[in-house]
């Protein structure tokens, strides 16, 4: 049988030794899948989302990507399967104020010494209807288009797997509309996404869907 893309496996994570947040979360995404992970505020879909992209370690079980146990890993290996392997789409955009748009979505690719950085920028801001916008700096663009180059870096490096931590948090309906159908066309061309939400526009989506509810996920 084909190993899942990513499988974890009794996941456990407290906070400060006390809260627990997650008891034995199990979870496994194959290539192609589309998962809403769906919680209200607190359940710990941050702290998931963060264990899965390399963010953070559980306090115990594993998290297998591609068959490697990440939890396993130096912190220094588990940077490399984050700028690698997994691309994180953050609640608010998280870009670098100091770059412009084409040198923000340039960082992963000159971090992984990447040989067609070039022709793959230039691709993306393509994709992403992003070329007008490529020498303005953060500032100078609306939300909803830094989202959009938010999902335009997340993709530099053709991760296997997209981490989505609420991305639709600081739009407005028809911004957060586009970028879940982005994010369904990604889901299309091969791509496992995760997403976290608790936007019911997500809910309109034909994606698997589970709860976290408890410090567990339930199909919804
Ligand atoms: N670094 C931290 N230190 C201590 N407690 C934390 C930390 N991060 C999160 N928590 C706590 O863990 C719980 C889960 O938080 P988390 O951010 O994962 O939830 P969430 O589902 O993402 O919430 P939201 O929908 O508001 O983003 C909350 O009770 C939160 O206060
Ligand atoms: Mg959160």
């Amino acid at each position: 049988m084909p190993t899942a893309l990513l499988q974890a496996h009794s996941l456990w994570k407290s906070y400060d030794g006390h809260l627990q947040v997650l008891r034995g979360i199990e979870l496994a995404v194959d290539r192609g899948d589309g998962t809403l992970v769906w919680g209200r505020n607190g359940s710990g879909k941050t702290t998931l989302l963060n264990l899965l992209g390399c963010l953070d370690l559980p306090d115990s079980g594993s998290i297998l990507l591609d068959g490697q146990d990440i939890t396993t890993l130096s912190s220094s290996g588990r940077a490399r399967v984050r700028l690698n392997q997994i691309g994180f789409i953050f609640q608010e955009h998280n870009l670098l104020e100091e770059l412009t748009v084409r040198q923000n979505i340039l960082l992963p690719m000159r971090l992984s010494r990447s040989s067609d950085a070039e022709e793959r920028v230039d691709w993306l801001l393509e994709r992403f209807g992003l070329e007008d916008l490529a020498e303005r700096r953060p500032r100078e663009i609306s939300v909803g288009e830094s989202q959009k180059v938010a999902v335009a870096r997340a993709l530099a490096n053709r991760p296997r797997l997209l981490l989505a931590d609420e991305p639709t948090a600081s739009l407005d309906e028809e911004s957060a509309r586009d970028l879940l159908q982005l994010l369904e066309e990604l889901r299309m061309e091969g791509r496992a996404i995760l997403l976290a939400s608790h936007d019911s526009l997500a809910m309109d989506l034909s994606w698997r869907k589970l709860g976290l509810l408890e410090g567990r996920l339930k199909p919804l």
